[in-house]
Order: C-alpha cells, then sequence, then structure tokens
C-alpha cells in the first residue's frame, strides 16, 4: 500500500508530521559542522529555532546540562541574542530552508509577547509563531506565566492582536490541570497549542551532594517525560478543537505513532537530536514502513487512533 505522509498543520504544509522542538537543533550551527547539506535536505518538516525574546538573555550560571537516568536536566535559562539580532542575522539565512520556519518567541512581561509577534509579523520567512510561556515573568515573580491561565491568556490575546499568522502556544506541564491553561489560551486566541515544555525537577552531584545545577533546578525532557507528555495531548486534544504539536521524549518512529494516535497532528523530535542530530531521517522512513506494515495511508489516519 502506498503511504502519503504529507500532513497539514493548520495553513502549514508539511511533507511529513516530524518536526524539531525549539532549543535542541540549531540549523546554522549544525550546517557548518555536518556533512549533510541541510538547506537542501532537511530532515525535519518544519523548523523551529530557539526561542527569543525582546533583549539578549544571557542564560543561567553553568553547569546547565546534567544527564539522569532517562532523560537531560536543563536549566539554559533562555540564553539568547534578542529578537532584533535575531531577525537581523538569523532571519534572511533561516529563510532559505525548504520547510516552513516557525519562530519561537518568550517575554518577561505579557505585553512583550505583543511587541515580539508584531516584530516578526511582517516577515515572510516566518510561516508561523510559538509562544514559549515558560520564560520566568516579572508579574509572577519569576515564575513561569504558562502557569498562570490569566496570563497566560493576556500574553495570547497580545499576540494575537499584533499578528495574523498562525499561532502556537506551547504549554508547560508544571500545572494542577494541564486543560485550564489549554483552554485559555485558545479562548484567547491560539490555533494551535505545542505540548508540552519540559518537566521541572533537579539533580545533586552524587559526590558533593550539591545540587548538580548553576540555577539549581532545572526542565526534564527525553524518555522520562514521554507518559506525562501523551496524557496531556491525549487530553487536550480530546477536549479542543485545534491542532496539537505532541513532544516529550521521542526517540523513534514508535513513539511518532504513539503522539499521533493520543491526537497529536504533528510531533517533534528534541533531546534525542543531541544524541543524533540526524535523527528525524531514519526515523520518518521507519515510520513510513511502519505506516505501510499497518495499512495506513496518510498520518491523518492516525490521529486521535486512541479516543
Ligand atoms: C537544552 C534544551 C533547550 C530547550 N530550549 C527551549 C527553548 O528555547 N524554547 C522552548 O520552547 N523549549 C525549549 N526546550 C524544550 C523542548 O523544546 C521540548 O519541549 C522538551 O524538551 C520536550 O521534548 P523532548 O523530550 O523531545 O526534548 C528545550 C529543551 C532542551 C533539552
Amino acid at each position: 500500500m502506498a503511504v502519503n505522509m504529507e500532513s497539514s498543520l493548520g495553513p502549514l504544509r508539511l511533507r511529513h508530521p516530524v518536526i524539531n522542538a525549539s532549543g535542541t537543533f540549531d540549523v546554522l550551527a549544525a550546517d557548518r559542522v555536518l556533512a549533510a547539506d541541510l538547506f537542501t535536505d532537511f530532515p525535519f518538516a518544519a523548523y523551529v529555532p530557539k526561542t527569543v525574546t525582546l533583549k539578549p538573555r544571557e542564560g543561567n550560571p553553568p553547569h546547565r546540562l546534567y544527564e539522569t537516568a532517562a532523560g537531560l536536566l536543563n536549566s539554559i535559562g533562555l540564553a539568547n541574542k534578542g529578537i532584533e539580532a535575531f531577525i537581523a542575522d538569523d532571519l534572511p539565512r533561516l529563510g532559505r530552508l525548504p520547510v516552513p520556519l516557525i519562530a519561537s518567541i518568550a517575554a518577561e512581561e505579557t505585553n512583550g509577547y505583543g511587541r515580539c509577534a508584531g516584530l516578526l509579523d511582517g516577515r515572510d520567512e516566518v510561516a508561523a509563531l510559538e509562544l514559549n510561556i515558560s520564560c520566568p515573568n516579572v508579574e509572577l515573580d519569576g515564575k513561569a506565566l504558562g502557569c498562570d491561565p490569566f496570563l497566560t491568556a493576556s500574553a495570547t490575546a497580545q499576540a494575537r492582536a499584533a499578528t495574523g499568522k498562525f499561532l502556537i502556544v506551547k504549554l508547560t506541564p508544571n500545572v494542577t490541570d494541564i486543560l485550564v491553561l489549554a483552554r485559555a489560551a485558545v479562548e484567547a486566541g491560539a490555533d494551535c497549542l505545542s505540548v508540552i515544555n519540559t518537566v521541572h525537577g533537579m539533580a545533586l552531584d552524587p559526590w558533593t551532594l550539591r545540587p548538580a545545577l548553576g540555577h539549581v533546578t532545572g526542565g526534564l525532557s527525553g524518555p522520562a517525560i514521554k507518559p506525562v507528555a501523551l496524557r496531556a495531548v491525549y487530553l487536550i486534544s480530546r477536549e479542543l478543537d485545534v491542532p496539537v504539536i505532541g513532544m516529550g521524549g521521542v526517540t523513534s518512529a514508535n513513539d511518532v505513532l504513539e503522539f499521533l494516535a493520543a491526537g497529536a497532528t504533528a510531533v517533534a523530535v528534541g533531546t534525542a537530536c543531541f544524541r543524533d542530530p540526524l535523527l528525524a531521517v531514519s526515523l520518518v522512513q521507519e515510520l513510513e514502513h511502519q505506516m505501510e506494515l499497518r495499512d495506513i495511508a496518510t498520518p491523518g489516519e492516525l490521529v486521535g487512533r486512541a479516543h
């Protein structure tokens, strides 16, 4: 049976349903070190760069990464060059990628989301915007505004007012009821939800028994969080009528099948890219093979099968 891997995410046409997760694949750096020509043959069906903020951010003190039994703890702290340098230096080059570009933005105050969205609204290189609402927020004493439904709605509404582009809101799992936050984002104008960002965690250095990360706590990603992510995708896609991008611990074609069945329309690979930046190539081939074996003609046929 012939499989057609094409997928769509709102107005975005994707060659297949696998994209990258923000902050885990730097195409401009990878293009310098990998033998592959990423600007001709890009492994993902869309590209999401690392989150940028209005002002440059230094990020957190080292150590910023710590490997755990089944995952990775990070406390990068959204280190980035700021949106103006992103627009001037990176955007023209990222615009040459053969796939849709989803710019990821964050701000330390809710109105910063509107300003960032407004700065990117007129840029043809950008197909969609993703709001990372896990940034430390001044209105919430440094906690992520994504933990608060009112601030989530306010940031989303301000971005919505500033752009007509496809608007994705990326949810944090570090809340009591993720559905409340999902509803707040959709009611405020989100077209799509990314589910999930990292899970709060910490690790101690086994010898000094002091915190392993310079920032003490961090965000857990990788296979350890897959069940948390699958549950969130399942609950949200069952209740809300917007496409969901599923992510959290994807390392294999089977993981992609599960996220699609749980209700995701597209699936992102994050931490697994650190071990193999070109993993998506073999993963998509295996996904196609698995679909053939199961007589599934399109990824769309799988979406929500678990419901
Ligand atoms: C080192 C690192 C940096 C990350 N940076 C960002 C970021 O800048 N913006 C964002 O929205 N998510 C960021 N994330 C979260 C990922 O995009 C993803 O939501 C999360 O890691 C779960 O997917 P995974 O288990 O496949 O990594 C980062 C994750 C890691 C491990």
